[in-house]
């Protein structure tokens, strides 16, 4: 039992409805160097509309492409359903500041509160409202953790489209209950790799008994978008719009914080391909780059695949079956599987080219941490705070606690706000063996690493 609890403000800061952002905001139109375009890998020039015409929506592609214009208005369809769950709640999290006895403020930007468990509905959502007004009839995509595919499937029942997902097989054997969720929103689910396509095929004959990556699934539901006429693909992380879409969340944030008259000092997010942290950042680092302010930024990956602390700026494939665009990006290379670590999300060799080239200009910090630790943050959170965190979140959690307490040794009171971007309830396999003692901590060598990036393509220039 604790001693005394104390509050001295209110804890939770909601915006209104009318509040809720009317654009998206697009970093990149502030960033004076501007990421590295997506290389055709057939020619080896930057892309052009027509050559993502086959795989990805139109007005998607054009959103990719639009490296200048720093408000994109959401439209009206997408902001009415975002009402049925945002504006999300920014939480001060008093009780872990308690237990932990820091001087710091913890806040934290919930993005938890929808059935798809996490932040991804923010751009399936865009995605499937896209699509849908081009006339398709239907998406594939990838699933890792399966939040994506989840929030996906949500979206696109929502307006009537088929969605095929793949999803990592080591996540499709450890959460059954993720991939019938995405089935109750009428969603087919096949495990990655699978005998359903070229690259599936291929990928399990090279690397017999694969538990799969991200990479795999993104090459196969790439595949079976180009296979089938009114389909395209959708990505759920990585790609410049997936961060512009998010940017609702540091929109929100930032609303929220200037409504209590609050001046984040250091902002933390976990970092699987970059989707939330860009998003939670955006608002942030674009006053960074117009001088206007100045923050400290974290971006927290598994130390199981660390692409920004141990992987090299290059360009790579975006997917293990080297069908897609070539992006300069932080990468441990496309080849490179990481250990079947239970942040499913995290799980990704490369970063989104926005962060990377951020983080390549010093605008950004990044670190690492080990999944035991992750889950010994995770669970003192869930302890203290009441919300049982997903274990991708908690990368953010841990390096918090971290902050934290480096707050406490020399008595500042930093205001630390992070992204608790979803919950884990679909994750208690992985609970589970942390509260077995049976839950391991691999890290690459050196030798893992350079192997895979020994395989990196040959890029002019
Ligand atoms: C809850 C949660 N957080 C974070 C991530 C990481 O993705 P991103 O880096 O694109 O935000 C995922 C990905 O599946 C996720 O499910």
């Amino acid at each position: 039992m604790r001693n005394s609890l104390k509050i001295d403000g209110q804890v939770k800061t909601y915006l209104h409805e009318d509040e809720l952002p009317k654009a998206w905001y697009n970093v990149r139109a502030d960033m004076k160097k501007k990421p590295a375009p997506l290389l055709n890998p057939g020619t080896g020039k930057p892309v052009t509309f027509e050559d993502l015409q086959p795989v990805f929506c139109d007005e998607l592609i054009k959103q990719e492409l639009d490296n200048d214009t720093a408000y994109i208005e959401i439209p009206e369809d997408i902001r009415t359903f975002y009402k049925m769950y945002r504006p999300s709640p920014l939480v001060r999290a008093y009780f872990l500041e308690q237990a932990l006895g820091t001087p710091a403020h913890i806040y934290y930007k919930f993005e938890g509160n929808n059935t798809s468990g996490s932040h991804k509905l923010n751009s399936a959502i865009a995605q499937a409202y896209y699509a849908k007004k081009q006339g398709l009839k239907g998406v594939t995509t990838e699933t890792g953790a399966g939040q994506w595919g989840t929030a996906l499937s949500m979206s696109s029942a929502f307006f009537g489209l088929d969605c095929q997902v793949y999803m990592v097989k080591v996540s499709y054997e450890q959460k059954p209950f993720r991939r019938e969720v995405m089935r109750t929103y009428g969603a087919s689910v096949t495990p990655s790799p699978s005998m359903t396509t070229d690259i599936g095929r291929k990928i399990n004959a090279e690397f017999p008994g694969t538990t799969g990556s991200l990479g795999c699934a993104i090459s196969e539901a790439v595949e079976a978008a180009v296979k089938q006429p009114g389909y395209r693909y959708v990505l759920g992380s990585v790609l410049n719009q997936v961060l512009l879409h998010q940017s609702v969340i540091g929109l929100e944030t930032k609303a929220a914080l200037d409504k209590i008259g609050v001046k984040a000092d250091l902002i933390i997010g976990c970092a699987g391909g970059g989707s939330n942290l860009g998003g939670l950042v955006s608002p942030f680092i674009g006053e960074k780059l117009r001088g206007e302010a100045d923050y400290d930024i974290l971006a927290v990956e598994p130390a199981s695949c660390p692409s920004f602390t141990r992987g090299k700026y290059a360009y790579d494939f975006c997917d293990t079956g080297k069908v897609c665009p070539l992006a300069k990006m932080y990468t441990l290379g496309s080849s490179f599987i990481p250990s079947a670590n239970h942040a499913g999300g995290l799980r990704y060799h490369g970063m989104s080219s926005i962060l990377s080239e951020l983080y390549d200009q010093g605008l950004m910090r990044a670190t690492s941490v080990e999944q035991t630790k992750v889950f010994e943050a995770a669970k003192l959170f869930a302890q203290t705070e009441g919300i049982l965190p997903a274990p991708e979140s908690s990368h953010a959690i841990r390096a918090t606690i971290d902050e934290a307490l480096k707050c406490k040794e020399s008595g500042q009171a930093k205001n630390i706000v992070f992204g608790l971007t979803g919950t884990g309830y679909f994750d208690m396999v992985a609970y589970q063996k942390f509260n077995d003692g049976e839950m391991s901590d691999y890290i690459p060598t050196d030798e893992d690493i350079a192997k895979s990036l020994a395989q990196l393509p040959k890029v002019e220039g």
